[in-house]
């Protein structure tokens, strides 16, 4: 098959005005528990998408990183970048990821902070837009989240100086077998160049498919009094 013939429609949901909530985040937080599986938004809505689903011949296996969103970012002379990076909060300063503050993405930010990040739900036929200024999380914040996490990853946050140029595996090998045995316990301190963003959303734009590419989408822009400006685009 030919890239150009993969295509497909939209039929799943609509998303109307009264669909909405005036807060975006609340309405993220509705759109990704039901992207994670946790709630399908009522009866009628859970049944849709499981005959959809098997229609499409999906299993449940799309839930996986239904927390992965594409990070974008420019450099101090406009060029842009962008990877996946995994969301790992949500509260009411924005949207929370970590990173190694050194990596190409930490430089980019620290040179200019304004960043976007675009969700993307398949099943759902949902995407998520953000814009908005990345900032470093409190220290202690970021420490918190780092104990969580599984040894092997903290002593990767060691091992790999994120976006340098490395001769050959063996270098991150070797330098993970001496931090191995530098903290051969469960006490690994989390590394002074690694930690947490909040970006601060000014625009956060939800996307419905629809059949025919006549997509749903509502734009909400924040105001200089700190309220939300909500705007329905064309797809
Ligand atoms: C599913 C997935 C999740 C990822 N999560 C993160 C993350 O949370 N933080 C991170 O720094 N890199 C994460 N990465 C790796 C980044 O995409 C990227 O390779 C790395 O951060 C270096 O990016 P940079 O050189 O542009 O700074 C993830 C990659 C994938 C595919």
């Amino acid at each position: 098959m030919s890239i150009a013939d993969i295509r497909r429609d939209y039929n799943l949901a609509g998303l109307r005005r009264s669909d909405l909530d005036p807060d975006p985040i609340a309405l993220f937080r509705r759109w990704f528990a039901q992207a994670a599986g946790e709630r399908q938004g009522g009866k009628l809505r859970g049944a849709a998408i499981r005959v959809y689903k098997s229609l499409l011949g999906l299993g449940s296996a799309e839930r996986i990183d239904v927390n992965a969103a594409t990070l974008a970012t420019v450099d101090v002379e406009g060029h842009p970048s962008a990877r996946v990076v995994l969301l790992k909060g949500v509260d009411e300063r924005g949207f929370i990821f970590f990173t190694n503050y050194d990596s190409r993405k930490g430089r980019e930010i620290a040179g200019n902070p304004n960043v976007a990040l675009v969700f993307y739900w398949p099943d759902q036929e949902r995407q998520v837009t953000i814009a908005g200024a990345a900032t470093k999380i409190p220290r202690a914040e970021s420490e918190a989240y780092f104990k969580s996490r599984p040894r092997g990853s903290r002593l990767a946050a060691w091992a790999s100086h994120q976006s340098e140029a490395i001769e050959n595996r063996e270098v991150l090998e070797s330098h993970w077998r001496e931090l191995e045995a530098k903290y051969p316990g469960d006490e690994v301190p989390m590394p002074p160049n690694w930690g947490g963003f909040v970006i601060a959303p000014v625009r956060i734009e939800f996307w419905q498919g629809r059949p025919s590419r006549l997509h749903d989408r509502f734009r909400y822009a924040k105001q200089a009094n700190g309220t939300w400006k909500i705007e329905r685009l064309s797809p």
